[in-house]
């Protein structure tokens, strides 16, 4: 596959230098590359711009559901939502901690969160209306997020296929957490029925979106596949959410709001409507409903806790200079 993809997109197996080919050989045979070891200033980039906007979705993805905690329709309900919040958070931890052993610093990814030099997942600048957006985004949301993450557990760099064994894990129960919510709705009250309804009509194309770009218009993901980084294209991945998903929505007696939605017995699949790409791209511009309401609130979270991080900084260069001073007198 390398070979067929870097003839159109990279350099040719003979522009290499011959630590890249050895890495290559490497990734080919399916070894694992790990922090400390050669690799090419390329991949350490896109593992760094990959894996910290990967961490930024899940701290950022807290937003959305974290609005609805206060309001959910039961104390059992609080209570899962609140984990799963936390486990967001936690994915976020691990992420950040696994770009970090690439020699970026956790301050260096939030400053170019802040600044807008790095994105987050689309589908978290979207508004979580009523009780039912958390259904959604639990069986649609984390459900593509699933989809794309499991075969990132097969992923080349050590620290992130590791990271998302546990991450994947935790994603398939909060899967599952939203389709219960959604089973509860859909076969509740009329108006809860609708609600639902509703709530899939909303999430279903800013879900398909999250898989990226179609293939033609995704500038990474040749050279993220041949490297193993990517073990999927975004289309492959979307293809596969909605051949998935769809039998889910039927069960649940909703409607997938996509009149030619329809099974292709040649293919094997359900042909689709594609997203509408203009609004993806807007919304990654920062043209989204909500995206300076979220990004706001990641700023407004990092400047409150400026007076913390000082006084951490502070405790430990008084910490540091009592050592050094115990240790002067010792000597
Ligand atoms: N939202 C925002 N930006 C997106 C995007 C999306 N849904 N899809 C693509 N992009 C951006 C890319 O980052 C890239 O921009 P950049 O060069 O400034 O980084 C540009 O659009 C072109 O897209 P490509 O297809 O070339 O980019 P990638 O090869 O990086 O593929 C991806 C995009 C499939 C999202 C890939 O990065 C990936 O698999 N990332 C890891 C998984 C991830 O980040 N998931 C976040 C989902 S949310 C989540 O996990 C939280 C959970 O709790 C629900």
């Amino acid at each position: 596959m390398y070979a067929q993809m870097v003839k159109s997109d990279g350099p040719s197996d003979a522009e290499l230098s011959p630590e890249e080919r050895a890495f290559q050989a490497r990734i080919d045979a399916g070894e694992k590359i790990e922090p400390k070891e050669w690799m090419p200033e390329g991949y350490r980039k896109t593992l760094i711009r990959q894996i910290g906007q990967h961490a930024h979705s899940e701290i950022v993805g807290q937003l959305p559901e974290g609005n609805w905690i206060t309001r959910a329709p039961t104390l059992e309900r609080k209570a899962i939502l609140l984990a799963k919040v936390q486990d967001e958070a936690g994915h976020g931890l691990y992420l950040y901690s696994a770009a970090e052993t690439l020699g970026v610093s956790r301050d260096e990814l939030f400053e170019k969160l802040h600044s807008g030099k790095m994105k987050y997942s689309s589908i978290f600048n979207y508004p979580t209306l009523s009780w039912a957006d958390m259904g959604a985004i639990g069986w649609l949301v984390d459900g593509a997020a699933i989809m794309n993450q499991v075969p990132l557990q097969r992923t080349s760099y050590g620290p992130y296929a590791r990271a998302m064994v546990r991450i994947c894990k935790e994603e398939s129960f909060h899967q599952r957490q939203g389709y219960s919510i959604m089973m509860k709705m859909a076969r509740g009250t009329e108006a809860q029925r609708e609600m639902a309804q509703d709530a899939l009509n909303r999430f279903w194309y800013p879900s398909l979106m999250m898989f990226g770009p179609s293939d033609k218009d995704s500038v990474h993901s040749a050279q993220s596949m041949a490297w193993k980084i990517k073990m999927n294209t975004n289309d492959e991945l979307r293809q596969k959410f909605v051949d998935e998903t769809v039998p889910q929505a039927e069960y649940l007696g909703l409607t997938v709001p996509d009149p030619d939605l329809s099974w292709n017995e040649d293919r094997g699949h359900y042909d689709f409507t594609q997203p509408d790409w203009d609004e993806f791209f807007e919304v990654l511009r920062g043209n989204g409903p909500c995206n300076e309401e979220r990004l706001g609130a990641r700023v407004k979270a990092w400047d409150d806790g400026a007076w913390f991080r000082d006084g951490l900084n502070a405790y430990a260069d008084k910490a540091a200079a009592r050592r050094l001073a115990a240790k002067t007198a010792a000597e």
